[in-house]
């Protein structure tokens, strides 16, 4: 295997684990394609080489994105055993079987569908401030971004009110699980609230089988397209899985970064509560700055060449959209958020090709709505001075654990 070394890749480590920037940059400019020995992983940072591997699902595949190049230690793959045995579902899939799962999908996430959504989000958006505002200072993650995109979801999916709570400690223990950080007895933890997330699942499917309703989980088994064969159960149930995670894990992120960018420099945030007509394009320059997903695997199906490197078949890669985001030879001034920049619509904040994000019409239109419900209901909305953020130690998913806001009550 032809083996260029490069820059360790240790995200984790303080200070990248709170700014990987500098460190996706030497990346990009000493080692733009290289091996990491002790990752075992392919590193590939620069704008082009995300894109030619996006575009080209033939070569690499999505099968088993989710595998972790660690395997888990004896205890946790016997409990993982317990449970139904996942399928690919989208995101870790190839064609053929994508294209047919995407078609069925698609259908069911009509970007209609979303925006009929949007006064229920302000809703839902309202009551949770509701339940705040008075305080006058608290932390925003806790009270706000994490609990709006995860009861959005929630709704979409047809998940009664009174599960989501335990839904949201699933999902909790899920995120725990993937970034493959925990402890040998909380990742056994972690795989018991895997496997009971979905045989709840796959209870909602059945359910909806026999009961249809009007949610996305009904549309989804309702959808036929011309010779492809209807969503299975057990397939259904795997998709389930990763919506819930996809659908507010990243928003969350999304909206995390976004309020850190703007009220480091108060004066975007003012900015943008004077001018709303600003905040789609205030969004996609955070979806640039600062990727809710930093990256995402691959696997090559051949020998391929890319940014002048042999890649051998079956080689693991990550391909870092954050990296790519912030290419000097794609965006100018990368480092800068402006997002009055005339190259806005060149992130790869949502991925590109097959595999571009489903749920982008409804991550854009929650972030909107809850950055201006923000703007009404908090008053000169602040960051609390001295208070760190406390990242996620996670390969592709990067966001604020903690946001501690001050505001002037009502
Ligand atoms: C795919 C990012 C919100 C569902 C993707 C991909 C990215 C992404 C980068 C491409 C992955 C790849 O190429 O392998 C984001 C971000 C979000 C967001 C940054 C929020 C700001 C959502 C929401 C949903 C969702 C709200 C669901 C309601 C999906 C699904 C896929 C996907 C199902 C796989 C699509 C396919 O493989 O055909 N997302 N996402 N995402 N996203 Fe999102």
């Amino acid at each position: 295997m032809s083996t260029t070394s490069g820059p360790t890749f240790n995200r984790f480590e303080s200070p990248h684990l709170e700014n990987p920037y500098p460190l996706y940059g030497r990346i990009r400019r000493e080692a733009p394609v290289f091996f990491d020995e002790a990752l075992h992983l392919w590193i590939v940072s620069r704008y082009q080489d995300v894109r030619a591997v996006l575009m080209a699902p033939e070569t690499f595949s999505s099968l088993n994105i989710f595998q972790s190049p660690v395997p888990p230690p004896p205890e946790v793959l016997e409990v993982l055993m317990q449970g139904p045995q996942g399928l690919p579902s989208l995101i870790d899939d190839d064609p053929p079987n994508h294209t047919r799962v995407r078609t069925l999908v698609g259908k069911a996430f009509a970007p209609q569908r979303f925006a009929a959504l949007e006064p229920r989000i302000r809703a839902l958006a309202r009551s949770l401030l509701d339940a705040f505002a008075h305080e006058g200072q608290g932390d925003l993650v806790s009270r706000f971004t994490y609990p709006l995109p995860a009861l959005v979801i929630g709704e979409i999916m047809g998940v009664p009110r009174s599960d989501m709570d335990q839904l949201k400690r699933w999902a909790e223990d899920l995120t725990l699980f993937t970034a493959g950080t925990a402890s040998p007895q909380k990742q056994v933890e972690c795989a018991r609230s895997f496997v009971a997330f979905q045989r709840y699942l796959g209870e909602l499917v059945q359910e909806r089988r026999r009961k249809p309703k009007d949610d996305l989980v009904s549309a989804i088994l309702q959808a036929r397209h011309g010779e492809h064969a209807p969503m299975s159960d057990a397939e259904l149930v795997n998709l389930l899985k990763n919506l819930h995670f996809a659908g507010h894990e990243t928003t969350t992120n999304l909206l995390g970064n976004m309020l850190v960018l703007l009220l480091q420099e108060p004066e975007r945030w003012r900015e943008l509560q004077a001018d709303r007509s600003l905040l789609p394009k205030a969004i996609e320059e955070a979806l640039r700055m600062d990727s809710p997903v930093q990256g995402i695997m691959r696997t090559t199906t051949r020998e391929v060449e890319l940014g002048g490197e042999r890649i051998p078949a079956g080689a693991r890669l990550v391909i870092l959209f954050a990296s790519a985001n912030r290419d000097e030879n794609v965006f100018a001034e990368p480092e800068r958020y402006n997002p009055h920049r005339a190259d806005i619509s060149k992130h790869l904040g949502f991925g590109l090709g097959i595999h571009y994000c489903i749920g982008a019409p409804l991550a854009r239109i929650e972030a909107r709505v809850a950055l201006e419900m923000l703007g009404e209901q908090l008053r000169n909305l602040r960051l609390l001075p001295g208070e760190g953020f406390d990242y996620l130690p996670n390969f592709s998913h990067r966001g604020p654990r903690r946001l501690m806001v001050a505001w002037d009550p009502a």
